[in-house]
């Protein structure tokens, strides 16, 4: 019996179990050592601040058959661009976008960076965006918590406390657990685990690979969780 969860298997299930999304490289590309393109992470991520996966997904073919690399996206005119995000909402996002794309084109020479203070001082990225590029495009052992996560912390730990009190304390035990082996994977696949199985009504804890140590599971808890103090 484990007490804690075993990054290891939520990595096996995501080996066959990621959705694809057309800015994610396949389990053959990650186990030769590919990483992602930055330009492409990024632009998912932007895209994906308060707007679902489905609605993004054809923006983003858009874009990248518009503007294939950074430098194509710096040289865009701006009314293409506001034009080409038209629909999505959030229009701060696309003008940010824009600004981005120029600093990291002219002023980086097209090398995104790949540190959380580096990434914060661009336009558009907060903490959140920071270090989901971080992981998912460097492989680094950033922690990255939405909402998915939020919920999959809240029950593997059986947490009661309700959001938003909880939040410092889901986030400490999403760190606790990131792993240094292949952390870009990892925090998809917490994501993809908390939209996939550990849904907010009827979590599919029976198939969950993360049911041995879930102590919600374990208690029966796991669709009252997480909490949340009413608005
Ligand atoms: N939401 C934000 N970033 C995401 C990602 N990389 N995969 C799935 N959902 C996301």
């Amino acid at each position: 019996m484990r007490d804690l969860p075993e990054p290891a298997d939520l990595l096996d299930w995501y080996d066959t179990h990621a959705r694809k999304m057309p800015w994610r490289i396949g389990p053959a590309e990650r186990a030769s050592g590919h990483r992602p393109d930055p330009y492409r992470v990024w632009l998912s991520e932007i895209m994906l601040q308060q707007t679902t996966v489905a609605a993004v997904k054809d923006y983003f073919l858009r874009f990248t058959t518009l503007w294939p690399d950074v430098h194509a996206l710096a040289a865009a005119r701006d009314e293409d661009v506001m034009g080409a995000w038209a629909g999505l909402g959030y229009y701060a996002r696309a003008r940010n976008l824009l600004k981005c794309a120029r600093v990291i084109s002219e002023d980086l020479k097209g090398a995104f960076p790949d540190t959380l203070p580096e990434l914060l001082k661009l336009p558009g990225i907060g903490p959140y965006t920071a270090a989901a590029i971080s992981a998912i495009a460097f492989d680094r052992p950033e922690t990255v918590v939405d909402g998915n996560v939020e919920r999959v912390m809240a029950r593997l730990f059986d947490e009661h406390t309700p959001l938003p009190a909880s939040k410092p304390i889901l986030t400490e035990h999403a760190a606790r657990l990131t792993p240094t082996q292949r952390p870009g994977d990892y925090a998809q696949a917490v994501m993809d685990l908390g939209a996939t199985i550990c849904t907010p009504r009827n979590p599919a804890c029976g198939i969950c690979p993360w049911r041995i140590p879930c102590k919600a599971c374990d208690m029966g808890t796991a669709a009252g969780l997480p909490k949340k103090t009413p608005k």
